[in-house]
């Protein structure tokens, strides 16, 4: 990892620590928080299932994640003792096979308490959810079905870019145990996406529809974005992050070259104070932001920075996350507001649906204090 530039370091490690000074008000909490209403946590139980109107179920995982983040930064035993009770909640999701979105579900929250404590039922609690996303896979389009029951035709042939972010958990399940095709069918679900959801110019659809009969390529838009054209940047950071993990975890350099696009034209669109917009592409100059989209975003350029080879490259990167991460901290944290119970404020969920805009999510939480730990080289 590049060195922190003279002077950045005090503030990088004042927002981690004010990450884990947040968390104490999470800890409290006896279900999962998802999203704050008017500055105050608002939760959801793991058994809350499908994307509407439970939207916290995709969220639970970044509950103990967090608490594995402060373990590996204090070494203190408590909070390894609460990521174990709180994993041990959600273990039967395991089988939940409603969702593309295990992966959200288990990596930061079963893959990383595995890593940290060898603890074997989180290893086969996680390589038991990575089979159970594999059977959203769909052969005829070589993609992974992000909605819709299994077993119905209910979008069957929609993809999403932040699919990409689940498939680090088909990738390490295959090197942990699970078998070689749960590698084959992340990297074939990757190239796809490729293809499809990344436009020439570097940005990203949302949304990609296939036939589901013939695999047949259909047209991309969005779910969540301003229009089906415009660049949402949630997902162009999922897009990030999940090519350049990708890269790494199938040894796939062209993988890479497309998280370098994807960075790149995330980064030519940010504004002065790197607080990014919930859609590069509404014109209104006082559209809410979306400060989530720049932490995952960060985290995701660290990712790459770290995988690149080019040094004068990887410098780059660095310095544009730390960028990315410093303005969040100053333009977008909670600092000195003891009515917000989050850390970083200004994120918006689904601002067409009216849910949770300029609010705290827990995703902007989790991935804020990761790209802090990744840049301060906590691990
Ligand atoms: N993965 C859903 C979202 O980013 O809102």
């Amino acid at each position: 990892m590049a060195a922190i530039q003279p002077g950045r370091g005090p503030a990088l490690r004042d927002a981690f620590d004010s990450c884990i000074a947040r968390l104490e008000t999470i800890r409290t909490l006896a279900d999962f928080p998802y999203a704050t209403r008017d500055g105050v946590w608002q939760t959801t139980s793991p058994d809350e299932l499908g994307f509407m109107p439970a939207h916290g179920s995709w969220t639970v995982g970044f509950t103990p994640g967090m608490l594995w983040l402060a373990h590996r930064a204090t070494g203190r035993q408590e909070y390894v003792e609460e990521a174990l009770a709180r994993c041990r909640r959600f273990l039967h999701r395991k089988d939940d096979d409603s969702t593309h979105d295990l992966g959200f579900v288990f990596y930061p929250s079963f893959v990383q308490g595995y890593e940290i404590t060898g603890v074997g039922w989180l290893r086969d609690g996680a390589i038991e959810a990575a089979r159970t996303l594999s059977r959203r896979y769909n052969p005829n389009g070589r993609y992974i079905r992000a909605w819709g029951p299994l077993g119905s035709d209910e979008r069957a042939g929609e993809t999403t870019i932040d699919a990409m972010m689940n498939l680090a958990l088909l990738f390490w399940a295959a090197e942990t145990g699970g078998d070689r095709r749960l590698a084959e069918l992340a990297t074939a679900h990757a190239e796809t996406s490729a293809r499809t959801l990344v436009r020439p110019n570097g940005s990203t659809y949302h949304v990609y529809e296939f036939d589901p009969e013939t695999g047949r390529p259909i047209r991309g838009s969005t779910h969540q974005g301003y229009s089906d054209e415009s660049s949402w940047p949630r997902g162009q950071a999922w897009g990030i992050y999940g090519f350049a993990r990708s890269a790494l975890q199938a040894g796939r350099p062209d993988f890479l070259r497309v998280a370098d696009q994807l960075a790149d034209q995330f980064l030519s669109r940010l504004p002065a104070d790197r607080v990014p917009p919930w859609d590069f592409d509404d014109p209104d100059p006082a559209a809410p932001r979306d400060s989530s989209a720049g932490a995952i975003a960060a985290a995701g350029i660290l990712q790459l920075a770290a995988n690149r080879e080019d040094p004068a490259r990887a410098a780059i990167l660095h310095e544009a996350a730390i960028d990315l991460l410093l303005g969040l901290w100053k333009h977008a944290s909670s600092r000195g507001r003891p009515d917000q119970q989050g850390n970083l404020l200004h994120g918006t969920w689904h601002k067409a649906a009216g849910f949770a805009v300029d609010e705290s999510l827990m995703f902007g939480e989790y991935y804020f204090m990761e790209a802090l730990a990744k840049a301060l080289a906590i691990t």
